[in-house]
Order: C-alpha cells, then structure tokens, then sequence
C-alpha cells in the first residue's frame, strides 16, 4: 500500500503499522511480572505524537525505501523515546506528574516501576533491532542500526544531553551551551531517526546522506527549541503536560535566554535551515517539509 502524501493521513497511516508492533512486546511472560509489563504499555502506548518513528519511515521513503522496510527501527527508536520520558519525569530529574495527559509512569505506578519499566524499554529497543521477524534486514545493516541508536541514546548523545541539561537548571548558560544541551538531549535521537530511515532505504547516494543529515541536526534543535517555547505559550490541557514547568525549575530554556520572540524567529530560521537542505530532493521528501513545519507550528 502506498503511504498517504500529506502528513496528518501519513501519521495515522504509520501509526495503524507501529501500533500492533508495538502492543505484541508487551505481553507478560508470567503473571508476577505482569506490573512491569504494564507500566512499560503504559508509557509507550499513551498517545505519543511518534515524531521519531514518522522521521524514520519518512526518511526512508524519501531516499526510495519502503515502509515496510523501516518499521523495526521507528519501533526502536520510539521505545528509547518512552523510556527518555520516564526517566526524565522522575523525581531526581525534572519531577513532572503529567505526561500526554496522563500521570506520569512513576505516579501512575510507582518510582521502582518507573525506573524498571525505562531500563526495559531500553534495552527492548535493541532487542527489537535484532529480531529476524520484526527486522527482516541485512545483519550488516542492523548492525550498522544498533550503533546509531547506542551511541545517539548513550553519554555521546541523549543521556549526555540529560545531564548537562541538569547540572544547567538553576545556572546561567550562554547561546552556545544552551544549543550544545539541547542538540544532545533532544537533537540526538531526532537525528539518529532519520539515520535509521537512511539504512533502512539501503541507500547510498553521499549527496542525499548529507543532506538529510542537515536537515536532521536543524529540525532537532528545532524540536526543544518549540518544546521550550510550549512551556510558556502553551496550555496544560493541549500540552499533556504541565505548562510552565520549565520556569518553576528554572531550567535553561531558548526563552528564558532570549525571550519569546526572539526564540520563535530562531525556530523559523532553523525550519527554514532545515527545508533548504531537502532542496536535492524531490517529491519523494515531501512528508519531511511538512514535519520540519509541523515541529515548529504544532501546539503539543
Ligand atoms: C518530548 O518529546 C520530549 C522532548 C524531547 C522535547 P515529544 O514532544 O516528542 O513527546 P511525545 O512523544 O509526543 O509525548
Ligand atoms: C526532554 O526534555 C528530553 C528528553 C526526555 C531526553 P524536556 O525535559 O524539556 O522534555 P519535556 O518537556 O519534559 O517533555
Ligand atoms: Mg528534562
Ligand atoms: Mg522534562
Ligand atoms: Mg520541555
């Protein structure tokens, strides 16, 4: 079946293909595990926006792959995500109850539950990359796969991104430390989707490779710049999660450095950054024009 070509039909498109992938991991082997299982469900079937996976199955179709042949990795890459969240709605972290409209995994369950249901979903995502059935590719290409998610989900890239993003809350960092958080924490797992897409489509063209990579690193900083910009113009109940979070905390946030405008016109500049390097390609890329709007314009 041929993919949708205008991205609301092209989300629910992807999300009728991930969706049953992703519910069969959440089967319970045996019943004294069954509140682990449920609290790894619950954070990763609660109604995400699945940028990360749309990323990955739009990036490959934009270099001539099929959907089929991404589907694995927009699985992967969505767990890590899930777990990203879980662990970054904890107490010790940015200590947030609310997440896609729902208490978050450690309210909901508890903070042992959390941390379990995060570690799992981790490693899950690996697991799934790996499965003969779920990832009928080449093992160089799965290769190839599990070391850029390892590495953009590590201490290299989102990890890393949490915990500079951390020892940043409360202090004054300038346009450069800020940007350095924001493409770890949130830019690298952007970027490692649309990587996932590029070794999913087998293709090899350096041109398009580049290119796409371009896009990725402006639409990612892109992503926290818009998140950022959430947490003082959004509203609670359209966000899922607590407007003005940020500001309670004192986190470090485009806004707070260069107030609102001036962060909106970055974002745009960044959209607009990110849409030039799509300029090699052709129609085939159309679902990626419509995200980079869609990071900048979207309300959750
Ligand atoms: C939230 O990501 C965390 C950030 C990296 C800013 P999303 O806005 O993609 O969250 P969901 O998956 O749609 O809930
Ligand atoms: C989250 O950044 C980045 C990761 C989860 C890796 P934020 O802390 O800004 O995300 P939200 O606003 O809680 O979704
Ligand atoms: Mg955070
Ligand atoms: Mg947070
Ligand atoms: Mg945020």
């Amino acid at each position: 079946m041929t993919a949708p070509s205008h991205l609301q039909a092209y989300q629910a498109f992807c999300e009728a293909r991930i969706s049953p992938l992703l519910e069969q991991l959440f089967q319970p082997p045996c019943a004294d595990m069954t509140r682990l299982y449920q609290a790894m469900a619950y954070s990763v079937l609660n109604g995400g926006k699945r940028v990360r996976p749309l990323l990955v199955l739009a990036s490959c179709e934009a270099l001539g792959g099929t959907v089929d042949d991404a589907l694995a990795a927009a699985c992967a890459v969505e767990l890590i995500h899930a777990y990203s969240l879980v662990h970054d709605d904890l107490p010790a972290m940015d200590d947030d109850a609310l997440r896609r409209g729902q208490p978050t995994t450690h309210i909901a369950f508890d903070e042992a539950s959390a941390i379990l249901a995060g570690d799992a979903l981790q490693t899950l995502a690996f697991e799934v990359l790996t499965d003969d059935q779920l990832c009928p590719l080449g093992d160089t290409q799965r290769l190839q796969m599990i070391r850029v998610l390892s590495r953009a989900a590590g201490a290299a890239g989102m990890v890393g991104g949490q915990a500079i993003d951390l020892a940043a809350t409360g202090q004054h960092v300038n346009q450069q430390q800020l940007e350095r958080i924001h493409r770890h924490k949130t830019g690298a797992l952007i970027s490692a989707s649309v990587q996932l897409g590029a070794l999913a489509s087998g293709q090899s063209c350096s041109q398009q490779l580049d290119a796409l990579q371009t896009y990725a690193a402006a639409i990612g900083l892109a992503f926290q710049v818009q998140d950022d910009i959430l947490d003082i113009t959004g509203c609670t109940e359209t966000l899922g999660k607590q407007q003005g979070s940020d500001s309670l905390q004192d986190k470090s946030t485009y806004p707070a450095l260069l107030g609102l405008q001036q962060a909106q016109a970055y974002a745009r500049q960044l959209r607009d950054e990110a849409l030039h390097a799509l300029s090699c390609f052709d129609k085939k890329a159309d679902i990626l024009r419509q995200l980079a709007h869609y990071i900048i314009e979207r309300k959750s």
